[in-house]
């Protein structure tokens, strides 16, 4: 065996030792989702997580996917700081393409690759529960019963969570950012740490460079300044609120580099962001 093989064994031992029968959830960012070849990476990497003992939870988005199914069908969406406003007459067309083809497609995809895993919204188990400030589709979680998701774990499952929420009075449901869903599943189920798989490096600076790390105050000043806009906000505040209640650890990394999860946990340093 060459001893780069070895190293590279032998250096992620202790990483195993800690993580070993912990919680770890993963963001699957609709943006990381372009190609094949990349999303056949992301399995083999989850594959080979959970054959590690790593209990494992994915929270996808979906936004692009989302976009071009509204533009077929002339359906407009505005957004707020980065998150949808969801109309009435959206909300049907975000649920189609987040659970019906994002997430059975996904699961499918899994378990080709070597994983078990269930997809499953929000509404699934009466999991997760969203209301309203605006009178939009759009929710804020408020309450979160991760039973389901304890009984899928602990048999074995890799539960794949799209970021739809049950409501009262409300059979339609929510569209949640998947941001905050990953977020908050963290904090229910008291993972260890939580992974945002996206479109970018990281968190990028106003020259377009890495900031390797960031913590609330570096946030709130970038945010004031517009160079942290659109979807990076609802990932920085969802980072920011899980390390604040106990995740001890959230990046943000490049789901656009093959095997970026590996190269996250096994390499001396990580890649993409930290958040502390
Ligand atoms: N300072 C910044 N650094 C990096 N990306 C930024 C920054 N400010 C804004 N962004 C934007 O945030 C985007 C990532 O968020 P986005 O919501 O588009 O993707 P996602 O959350 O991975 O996917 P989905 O929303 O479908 O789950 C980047 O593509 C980039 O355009
Ligand atoms: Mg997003």
């Amino acid at each position: 065996m060459p001893t780069n093989t070895t190293d590279i064994l032998l250096d992620s031992l202790p990483f195993i030792q800690h993580f070993r029968n912990k919680i770890m959830v993963i963001k699957y960012g609709g943006a990381a989702q372009i190609n094949p070849d990349l999303k056949e990476s992301f399995a083999k990497d989850v594959s080979l997580l959970h054959l590690l003992g790593i209990k494992i939870i994915i929270v996808h988005g979906g936004g692009k996917d989302i976009n071009l199914m509204l533009e077929k069908l002339q359906i407009t969406s505005e957004f707020v700081n980065g998150v949808r406003i969801t109309s009435k007459e959206a909300m049907p067309v975000v649920e189609m393409v987040l659970s019906g083809k994002i997430n059975k497609e996904l699961s499918n995809f899994l378990n080709t690759h070597g994983s078990k895993a269930v997809g499953i919204n929000g509404k699934d188990g009466k999991i997760f529960k969203a209301i309203s400030q605006d009178g939009s589709f759009t929710g804020n979680i408020t309450e979160v019963h991760p039973q389901l998701l304890d009984l899928l774990l602990q048999g074995g499952f890799i539960p794949v969570v799209a970021p739809i929420a049950y409501g009262d009075n409300n059979p339609l449901g929510y569209n949640i950012n998947a941001d905050y869903v990953a977020c908050e599943i963290a904090k229910a189920v008291n993972a260890s740490k939580v992974i945002f798989l996206t479109d970018t490096k990281g968190v990028l600076d106003d020259q377009g460079n890495l900031i390797t790390s960031i913590n609330q105050t570096k946030f709130t000043e970038l945010k004031e300044k517009n160079i942290i806009t659109g979807g990076m906000i609802p990932k920085l505040q969802s980072c920011l609120d899980c390390t604040k209640h106990g995740v001890e650890k959230a990046h943000i990394i490049d789901g656009r580099i093959k095997h970026s999860i590996l190269l996250e946990l096994f390499t001396s340093g990580g890649i993409g962001t930290e958040i502390c």
